[in-house]
């Protein structure tokens, strides 16, 4: 058994008109740990995050989840574990109320009426929109979705949240919220993003991925320090780092 919750090994991914989306991204990842993935439009990250709970399969590689080595037999066991939200939350909303979306996941899994209930209110109380039970989730506010979608998620008791692009559309009001939301979780986490300044709130490390490769792992701070290396990867510095815009003075 190995101590790391999430391993990828040498994976490789060719679309089927042999776009080279991953080519040969390796890291693992432990228990507890926050991690985020930049990179620039089309680096592979959403490709990379379709790939931890078998939503595509590799063409080359291996993806490890806990004790399962990911495949079309342990598939059903690891989506218990990685629970995905995907940047478009009406990708993952599709039931008539609020209720029915967060309930859907714990109902697939077998789980008493009862305890799908008790799940569904749990992670609607957690995420603050016990109050849109009732509601269609098409209705919703964009802050409002991406809220459901993540109680749609928190309902099957996850040990990993994948996030591609949590914060993207919210206004900065939605975005300040969400962010402290997921700094409440103790789940391990894995953040695709554009959003700098949220990784460095959230993420104690960073991969860079740079045209289908892994282009740095490290600490946060010492990855947005390196001028050159974000420079390479298309990326900008999060603006608080960027010093004040008039003088360029740090304070
Ligand atoms: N469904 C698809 N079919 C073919 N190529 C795709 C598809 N989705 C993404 N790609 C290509 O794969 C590469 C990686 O894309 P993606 O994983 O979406 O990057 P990112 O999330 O970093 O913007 C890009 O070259 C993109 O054009
Ligand atoms: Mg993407």
């Amino acid at each position: 058994m190995s101590h790391h919750i999430v391993e990828v090994k040498d994976l490789k991914f060719h679309y089927p008109d042999q776009t080279p989306a991953l080519r040969g991204v390796s890291f693992q990842i432990r228990h507890g740990e926050s991690v985020a993935i930049v990179g620039a439009n089309g680096a592979g990250k959403s490709t990379l995050l379709l790939h931890l709970n078998g939503y595509l399969t590799p063409t080359d590689g291996q993806v490890r989840i806990g004790d399962y080595q990911l495949t079309p037999e342990t598939v059903r066991e690891v989506r218990r574990t990685v629970g995905m939200v995907f940047q478009d939350p009406d990708d993952q909303l599709f039931m008539s109320t609020v209720f029915d979306d967060v309930a859907f996941g714990p109902l697939n899994l077998g789980f008493t009426p009862e305890d799908v209930t008790a799940r569904v209110e749990k992670a609607l109380a957690t995420v603050g929109v016990s109050h849109l039970k009732n509601r269609p989730p098409h209705r919703l506010s964009t802050g409002q979705k991406r809220r459901v979608a993540i109680a749609s998620v928190l309902s099957m008791s996850p040990d990993i949240l994948v996030m591609d692009e949590p914060s993207a559309g919210l206004d900065p009001r939605a975005r300040t919220q969400l962010i402290e939301l997921l700094k409440s979780f103790e789940h391990t986490k894995i953040i695709a993003t554009h959003d700098l300044d949220m990784v460095v709130d959230l993420c104690e490390r960073t991969i860079v991925m740079h045209d289908g490769l892994v282009s740095a792992d490290g600490p946060t701070m010492e990855i947005f320090s390196d001028d050159k290396l974000l420079a390479a990867s298309c990326l900008e510095k999060p603006l608080r780092m960027q010093g004040c815009p008039i003088c360029r003075c740090k304070g």
